[in-house]
């Protein structure tokens, strides 16, 4: 039998580690993969997700902000039916949300809907939930719309803040779940197990759950 594999563009600003992590996860599945990583888009020349997919083979596009309303052109040309953005700083055009309605996930830093929002990013998102005094904050995959970590939420994993934490500390057990969490996402949305509904709801035939996963599989992500 033949998998019909989904051809997966990641468009990311960064260093592209949760990139990583989702070309990991699915060439540890090979031939049982949903997702073929076909294209990685980033904003910035330098970003080390541009070098990341130019190290695997995979087609690598510097799209500066100016020429971003070339996005939908370039994601044809590719053949591309679903999108994860991980770490992309831009608002992706509004005609390319609404042409991948149900079909593009976003990951974010803390647990939606708060702290998220335009300027919601980076260090910024962790200062923001220190400063509040939140006792958990965590990771969430949600599908993307035309505005900034807007959309429902495919899932969420927690992670508790510590007294002693700083912006940095808590950034990086946060990522550490994203890595574990994002992929598994972008997996069930590329075989149809996670689905956006017509009416907005999101359909899950998979456990993407923190408190669904056994042991082996991640039950306690959130480290020591
Ligand atoms: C992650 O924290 C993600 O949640 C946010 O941007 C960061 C990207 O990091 N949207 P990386 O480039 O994947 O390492």
């Amino acid at each position: 039998m033949t998998i019909s594999r989904k051809r997966l563009a990641v468009l990311a600003s960064g260093s592209g580690s949760n990139l990583q992590a989702i070309h990991e996860h699915l060439a540890t599945r090979g031939a049982a993969a949903a997702a073929e990583l076909s294209l990685v888009v980033s904003d910035r020349e330098t970003a080390g997700a541009l070098e990341r997919a130019r190290g695997w083979g995979v087609s690598a596009v510097h799209l500066p902000a100016e020429r971003l309303a070339e996005l939908g052109v370039l994601l044809a040309e590719h053949e591309i039916e679903i999108i994860a953005l991980a770490g992309f700083l831009r608002l992706v055009p509004p005609e390319v949300t609404r042409a991948f309605r149900g079909r593009i996930l976003n990951v974010h830093p803390a647990l939606l809907p708060a702290f998220g929002g335009a300027g919601m990013y980076g260090q910024r998102v962790h200062k923001a939930v220190l400063k509040s005094g939140a006792r958990i904050s965590g990771a969430t995959v949600h599908f993307v719309t035309e505005h900034y970590d807007d959309g429902a939420i495919v899932a969420q994993w927690p992670v508790p803040v510590r007294t002693d934490d700083t912006a940095e500390t808590l950034a990086a057990r946060v990522l550490a779940v994203e890595h574990r969490v994002y992929p598994r996402c972008v997996s069930a949305l590329a075989d149809g197990s996670v689905q956006l509904l017509s009416d907005g709801s999101v359909q899950r035939a998979t456990p993407l759950d923190f408190d669904q996963l056994s042991p082996d599989s991640g039950r306690h992500p959130v480290g020591g």
